[in-house]
């Protein structure tokens, strides 16, 4: 009992501190005007939402660009040159790297337009404009309909929203849901596909300090690279052609050469990707403690296989560049978000809010009819959801990630259709697509890589559970009485899919002989069981109680908002275009730690160790930080400033978004959090959650000085 009412005072200790912050939140352009500006210029901004979005005339939203599917980029120049992170151009710069040509190692500059380099399928995407849609959506929905009934009919509405918004353009367009489903907003995109490797510099710039420092603060990262949009002569989207023009913007960045000081205004716009901060204290439990240390044990195996064999073969170091970076990347983020919820003591401020909640609830005898159980009832749909979040985990984290298993199931429409139907006239260009796809998936494969994981995560499956556990899994482990290292040399010496000869010489066999193949092939077999498995038994609990949860955070959100519990409504990230805004500010990282909002080129040199590969200096920029050749990008200090932090509220997607001061000028890249601040996309905590930028003026000095594309430079709008 003591304990009990402990806990209980220490719960209302934490209520009466928990609210939202001037720095939290990720706003809809469209809506700054009414519910941000004022809070923005009495912080310091010096324009206003109309600045930022506009439909009547060119505005900062047209300089902003999803570049590829989930990152940010920004237009510099009247010449659609474009700046995003190293690692948003990190697959574009490998695609065209060979062990002659490495600019993943030496950087690449294009001296001209004639030699930028293209990039098939890389995507800027443009927003045209957003417009709140949600009674015309919800004019379709009626009390009495079930969840599937809902959906169908918020499907219907919105594709007919879609197409109604893109007839007679080029465009296209989404229906985007939001708080749950509360709220519905359409998004109309011009699409560009002709996007141009114009520059980056070499990792030990673009990544130093690599995985060492990912996630981290004090941060020397040049983390950018340069593009360029073409367009055709109508300044239209357009497939890649040689008579593409540069793509005029309607809008592009100045640049500001000012720098920042502490308790600046900033913001940041772009595409942040998801967030969940309406998360209760059950589902931040699941997420923190539970889904995340598998996850996390699972990638860390692959890492290390990835990485002792990188280090021994210059080849296999570029072919498996970015899927390590891939893997490193969330792998960090996790320890990081599940470190930063136990140590602000994130699932109790959670359930301190649910009291507050159910506190309000008892002084409002209607509220407490219609939302009194719904907690209850939101933990009852967690437990029974986690077994299949759980083995959702081990096979997306384990069996999924196994290169050979994803590539087999590739093949399952084509097995088929040989089983099916041996004389099917579909068959010779099923073969002809899978050739293509052979070529590019053998070029980034090694065997004994993928054999030396799947020998490690293949006993891991076991924590899966019996009834989610595939035929062929558990005819191995007995076979092999759970030696998976015999069982995985077993199977990688008996399979089709493991070289490109073998895969040659299987689309070329008659449907027959397919049909014969497959049936004993260890690694189709296992393959498809557990995909099998993932589509027939985790995917179908994991829809049917992530639906219900779904409905019922619609209920929560919409309930929050009534009744008024928290005093800042923002909607969690969707990848659609964001404003974050806050401060420039230092923060204390941990007991007497204090870390200043800036970084500077000095502490570069100061990283460097022969030791650490990530902390690697290039000689020739070693020797420009020491001769202080820094010209017009120096701060006032004298020192080159090469980072900043701020209290921007961003998250993954947010990489390679402008950070504008508070007259709209660039004046950095963002494109990481800080490690005490990664939980941010599930609670923000003003003191430590902070975004980390690259400083423009380092990244303007390294093409300028460092790579001698002052050219580059001279398309830009430099304001001093
Ligand atoms: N953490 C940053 C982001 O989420 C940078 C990632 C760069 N990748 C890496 N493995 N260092 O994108
Ligand atoms: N590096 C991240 C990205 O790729 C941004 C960092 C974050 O998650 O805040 O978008």
């Amino acid at each position: 009992m003591r304990i009990k009412s402990l806990l209980l005072s220490l719960l209302l200790f934490l209520s009466i501190s928990f609210r939202t912050f001037a720095d939290e939140g990720m706003w809809l352009p469209i809506l700054l005007q009414s519910l941000n500006e004022k809070e923005m210029q009495d912080m310091g901004f010096r324009l206003t939402a109309e600045d930022i979005y506009s439909i009547n005339h060119g505005s900062m939203k047209d300089a902003v660009v999803l570049f590829g599917g989930g990152c940010t980029a920004e237009i510099v120049s009247d010449q659609g040159l474009i700046l995003t992170n190293h690692h948003c151009g990190y697959g574009s710069i490998q695609s065209h790297s060979s062990v002659e040509f490495d600019y993943l190692t030496d950087g690449f500059w294009a001296m001209s337009k004639e030699q930028e380099l293209s990039n098939p399928g890389l995507k800027a995407t443009i927003l045209v404009r957003m417009e709140d849609v949600t009674a015309q959506i919800l004019k379709h929905i009626t009390p009495g309909m079930t969840e599937t009934q809902r959906q169908e009919a918020i499907k219907k509405a919105s594709s007919s929203i879609e197409s109604e918004a893109v007839k007679d353009t080029h465009y296209s367009a989404q229906v985007k849901s939001f708080y749950y489903g509360n709220e519905f907003y359409l998004m109309v995109y011009e699409v560009f596909e002709d996007v141009r490797l114009v520059g980056a510099p070499p990792s030990s710039i673009g990544k130093f300090g690599g995985d060492t420092d990912n996630w981290m603060w004090p941060r020397h990262t040049g983390d950018f690279s340069v593009f360029r949009i073409y367009a055709n002569k109508d300044n239209e989207p357009a497939a890649y052609s040689k008579s593409n023009v540069p793509y005029k913007p309607k809008y592009s960045f100045p640049i500001s050469l000012k720098g920042v000081k502490e308790d600046d205004f900033t913001f940041v716009f772009g595409y942040p990707g998801t967030t969940e901060h309406f998360t209760v204290s059950e589902g931040v439990k699941n997420i923190t403690e539970e889904e995340n240390p598998i996850a996390i044990g699972l990638r860390r195996m692959r890492m290390d296989v990835m990485e002792k064999y990188m280090k021994t073969d210059p080849a296999i170091r570029i072919q498996y560049a970015s899927k390590l970076a891939g893997v490193a990347n969330y792998w960090k983020k996790m320890i990081g978000e599940s470190l930063g919820i136990r140590q602000w003591n994130g699932i109790n401020r959670k359930k301190a809010f649910e009291n507050d909640f159910m506190e309000t609830l008892h002084k409002n005898p209607a509220a407490m009819e219609k939302y009194g159980s719904l907690l209850a009832t939101m933990n009852e749909t967690y437990s029974k959801l986690e077994p299949y979040s759980l083995a959702f985990i081990y096979f997306y984290e384990g069996a999924y990630s196994i290169e050979a298993f994803r590539y087999a199931y590739g093949f399952r429409t084509y097995v088929d259709e040989c089983i099916a139907d041996p004389s099917s006239d579909k068959l010779p260009s099923m073969r002809e697509k899978l050739q293509t796809s052979a070529d590019g998936f053998f070029k980034n494969y090694h065997q004994e890589i993928d054999a030396e994981i799947a020998a490690l995560i293949l006993p891991q499956l076991r924590n899966m559970g019996n009834s989610f556990l595939p035929e062929w899994w558990t005819k191995l482990d007995s076979k092999y009485a759970g030696d998976w290292q015999k069982a995985t040399d077993y199977i990688y010496s008996s399979s089709v899919f493991v070289n490109a000869d073998n895969v040659k010489k299987f689309l070329s066999m008659k449907p027959k002989k397919v049909k014969k193949v497959i049936a004993s092939d260890p690694i189709y077999q296992l393959a498809n069981g557990f995909f099998d498995s993932y589509f027939d038994k985790i995917s179908p609990g994991r829809d049917l109680y992530g639906a219900e949860l779904d409905s019922l955070y619609r209920i929560y959100v919409a309930a929050l908002r009534e009744l008024k519990v928290s005093d800042r409504f923002y909607p969690d990230a969707n990848s659609t275009l964001r404003v974050a805004y806050g401060k420039v500010k230092g923060f204390e990282a941990a007991d007497a730690v204090y870390y200043k909002y800036y970084t500077t080129a000095d502490g570069i040199l100061t990283k460097e160790d022969p030791g650490i590969a990530d902390y690697y200096v290039d000689p020739k920029l070693k020797q420009m930080v020491q001769n202080k050749d820094y010209g017009r990008y120096a701060d006032v200090d004298g020192t080159l400033h090469t980072g900043f932090i701020a209290t921007n509220h961003t998250t993954g997607g947010n990489s390679g978004s402008p950070v504008l001061n508070a007259d709209g000028q660039l004046i950095g890249i963002n494109f990481d959090r800080v490690w005490q601040g990664t939980m941010s996309d599930l609670m923000f905590d003003p003191g430590k959650c902070r975004n980390v930028s690259l400083d423009i003026r380092y990244c303007l000095w390294v093409i300028d000085k460092y790579a001698g594309a002052g050219y580059l430079i001279d398309e830009m709008k430099i304001v001093k």
